[in-house]
């Protein structure tokens, strides 16, 4: 897994590209337009500098993996790219489209992943024609700080790819791997979405207040961060798209998306990133 490509540069993608770089690896970027390459870049050099400042890289290593990393607009330079992690938008369609045109530019040998939260991987896969090299790839937002990487194999996922791809996200990335089936949620969304879903019916219920409820579960549980500032962190859209997809697995009431999640997402208030979620960021 010496050379990879990431599709996509949000927040995401450029977390993904910047802990493969810092691990070696030379990283290819997909982006769609220019402002949003730029974009990716600066996410990327902007935490990997905040790494240096925290003491936890050096200068020089930063350097290195800062020149590691470059940004494409072009699919077709991913030819040579041994393992593609695809961190795009969390639609369908456009993950179909994508899968198609990779399987046709990527070379024979190389692994297909998508970072997907809550499209079932094998829809995906069958959108190339190689689905035994195709798996999920889970990694957790900020990816630079998270240590876990879930790896999900479909039915068709081979054991070969399944092996190569733990070995990368564990030995050379220095991640914490599990094994997960092709299952709405895998392990950490089907246990954390209904729990961050029932914190934000419980504000629209008007039982407690937005800062009452993090600060009970900081507090009481020991928890990093309350749930409406991690909805906020994650983005409202990609919790709806998760609890979405939980629904319409598992078809249980009380995996249901709140009111609330969709009219913000509607409105705008997609959290931390846009300024404004449950809390408003400068
Ligand atoms: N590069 C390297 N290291 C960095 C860094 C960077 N850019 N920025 C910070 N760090 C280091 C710090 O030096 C610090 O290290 P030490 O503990 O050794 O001192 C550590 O990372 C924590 O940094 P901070 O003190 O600045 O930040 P914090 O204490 O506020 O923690 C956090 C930040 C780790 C994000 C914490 O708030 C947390 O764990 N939050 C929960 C996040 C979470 O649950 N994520 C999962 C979301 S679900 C998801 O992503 C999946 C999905 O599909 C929806």
């Amino acid at each position: 897994m010496k050379l990879v490509g990431v599709v996509g540069g949000g927040t995401m993608g450029a977390g993904i590209a910047e802990v493969c770089a810092k691990a070696g690896s030379d990283v290819l970027v997909l982006e769609t337009k220019q402002e949003f390459a730029d974009a990716a870049t600066k996410r990327v050099t902007t935490s990997i500098s905040r790494g240096v400042a925290k003491g936890k890289i050096s200068q020089d290593d930063a350097d290195a993996a800062i020149a590691r990393v470059r940004v494409t607009l072009d699919i077709d330079e991913f030819a040579d790219r041994d393992l593609v992690v695809e961190a795009a938008p969390e639609i369908e369609s456009l993950k179909f489209e994508i899968f198609g045109k990779l399987d046709t530019i990527v070379k024979p040998s190389g692994i297909l992943a998508t970072n997907t939260s809550s499209i079932p991987v094998i829809k995906v896969a069958t959108a190339t024609k190689r689905p035994e090299q195709v798996l999920g790839m889970h990694f957790f937002n900020p990816v630079p700080l998270m240590p876990l990487v879930e790896i999900i194999s479909t039915l068709v996922t081979s054991p070969e790819t399944a092996a190569a791809v733990t070995d990368y996200a564990k030995n050379t990335l220095g991640k914490t791997t599990v094994q997960a089936g092709d299952r709405s949620g895998f392990i950490v969304n089907a246990l954390l979405i209904p729990y961050l879903c029932q914190a934000i019916k419980m504000l629209d219920s008007g039982y407690a207040t937005a800062e009452d409820i993090d600060a009970a579960m900081k507090g009481g549980c020991g928890y990093p961060m309350g749930p409406l500032t991690l909805v906020d962190t994650i983005g409202l859209d990609i919790t709806l798209a998760a609890a979405e997809s939980l629904y319409a697995e598992f078809a249980e009431p009380h995996l249901a998306p709140p009111a609330l999640l969709r009219r913000m997402v509607e409105s705008g208030r997609l959290g931390r990133k846009v300024g404004r979620g449950f809390y408003k960021y400068d």
